[in-house]
């Protein structure tokens, strides 16, 4: 039993409701929460498009019999209303619907008056500086959690560095780099989403000052996440590339939130490429894709080319892997840690977002509300929950 849940919140119908459930890693989502959702569990599938829910149920009644009374709830991303009364159904909502900055405001407004904890898949800084100066206020008041980024986004890298850190002296500087590996292909959802964050710089440098004025100041304590120079890193044995993603944000936002991290705190995320000439290429492909992504008709043709709800065939995503390692230093202390599982984006995205919701919905969790990460809301309890779901955290060297 969750500790944290109001005595005097009414019961809701629903333990976890799943919007978007229809969508390339919504579906994913809904069939491993017909696999592992406990006994008992209550949840609900939502999408804007009941036909199409009705043929998702069919498919996971073939995994769970129980799933054919699955409940279907109707609401469309701009139904203000819908959302509300979605919000107001359950105790977690968790949403796959994206591009966030277009379609989630509205969903994050209502599980912070209604009370209810929040899970998304965000990758997109501006959207999450947004929703804090909106409405993290009154999630604290309510009692909401809202936690983004749930998944490949910024899962691995948040509790990858909340894990290397635990390895680590209390009550010293400590630095943590987080290098990245990948076979993964991506979706049609996930490049709309990466392709719309590209195109707004502006708004996102307006939405993170914004932030900067509403957040209160660390006092006596620094942590930070600043993008780090392109190098040859010794204890990784490969190229090292800044990856200027909202991984490295969210990792900052712990160690503000959390006195472990030590008085000065300092992460540097990577991209970690063996072969310099394949590292030279990755960076000039990602500056064309950054440039094309200002140009609205060249922005359209690259989202043209992967339709919404297409994705990596199971084939693909079975062969696809992810490893970040860390190199975590202080108080005299080295440690080299990783956190390693299969396809990133899809397969284990849908495992990191399912296990968020149901860690919210059923772990006795830390007393917090308002804007949190992963760290800070769920911490052990879901590296425990990761871990028995097959993801990989483990101290590969210490000294
Ligand atoms: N954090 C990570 O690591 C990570 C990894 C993968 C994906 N993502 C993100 O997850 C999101 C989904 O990706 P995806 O590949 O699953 O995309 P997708 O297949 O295009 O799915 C999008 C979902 O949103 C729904 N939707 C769109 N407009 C809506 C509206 N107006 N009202 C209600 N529902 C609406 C779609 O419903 P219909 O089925 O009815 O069209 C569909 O269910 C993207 O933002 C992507 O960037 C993040």
């Amino acid at each position: 039993m969750n500790a944290r849940v109001p005595q005097d919140r009414p019961e809701r119908a629903y333990d976890i409701v799943l919007f978007g459930a229809t969508g390339f890693v919504g579906a994913l989502t809904a069939e491993y929460l017909a696999a592992h959702a406990p006994a008992g569990c209550r949840w609900a599938l939502a999408g804007r498009d009941l036909a199409k829910l009705g043929r998702l149920r069919e498919r996971l009644a073939a995994i769970d019999p129980a799933c054919a009374a699955l409940p279907l709830l109707r609401a469309d991303a701009a139904d203000a209303g819908a959302l509300r009364e979605l919000a107001a159904s359950t105790r977690v909502l968790a949403t796959t619907v994206g591009p966030y900055v277009w379609y989630g405001a509205d969903l994050v407004a209502a599980c912070a008056r209604t009370g209810t904890d929040y899970v998304d898949l965000t990758g997109e800084p501006e959207f999450v500086d947004r929703m804090y100066v909106e409405h993290d206020a009154r999630a604290r008041e309510t009692g909401a959690r809202l936690v983004h980024a749930c998944g490949f986004d910024s899962i691995p890298a948040d509790l990858g560095a909340y894990f290397t850190v635990r390895q680590l002296p209390e009550g010293v500087p400590l630095t943590v780099d987080g290098f990245v590996r990948s076979n993964a292909l991506f979706s049609g959802g996930t490049l709309a989403s990466a392709l719309t964050a590209l195109s707004r710089g502006p708004q996102t440098l307006a939405a993170a000052r914004r932030r900067r004025l509403h957040e209160p100041r660390l006092l006596g304590r620094r942590a930070r996440g600043p993008a780090g120079a392109p190098r040859f890193s010794r204890e990784t044995g490969t190229w090292a590339l800044p990856l200027p993603t909202l991984d490295p944000r969210i990792v900052a936002r712990s160690a503000a939130a959390l006195e472990r991290y030590g008085p000065d705190f300092r992460y540097r995320h990577y991209a970690s490429v063996k072969h310099l000439p394949v590292a030279v290429g990755g960076t000039a492909a990602l500056g064309a894709t950054v440039a094309l992504a200002q140009v609205p008709p060249a922005r359209q043709w690259l989202m043209n080319r992967w339709e919404p709800g297409s994705g990596p065939d199971a084939e693909r995503r079975a062969r696809s892997w992810f490893s970040l390692r860390f190199v975590g230093e202080g108080g005299g202390r080295r440690v080299l840690t990783e956190v390693s599982g299969g396809d990133p984006g899809y397969g284990e995205t849908a495992k990191m977002l399912a296990e968020s919701a149901l860690c919210l919905a059923y772990d006795a969790l830390p007393d917090a509300a308002g804007q949190l990460t992963t760290a800070v809301a769920m911490g052990d309890a879901l590296v425990d929950r990761l871990r028995k779901a097959g993801i990989t955290f483990r101290v590969a060297d210490s000294r």
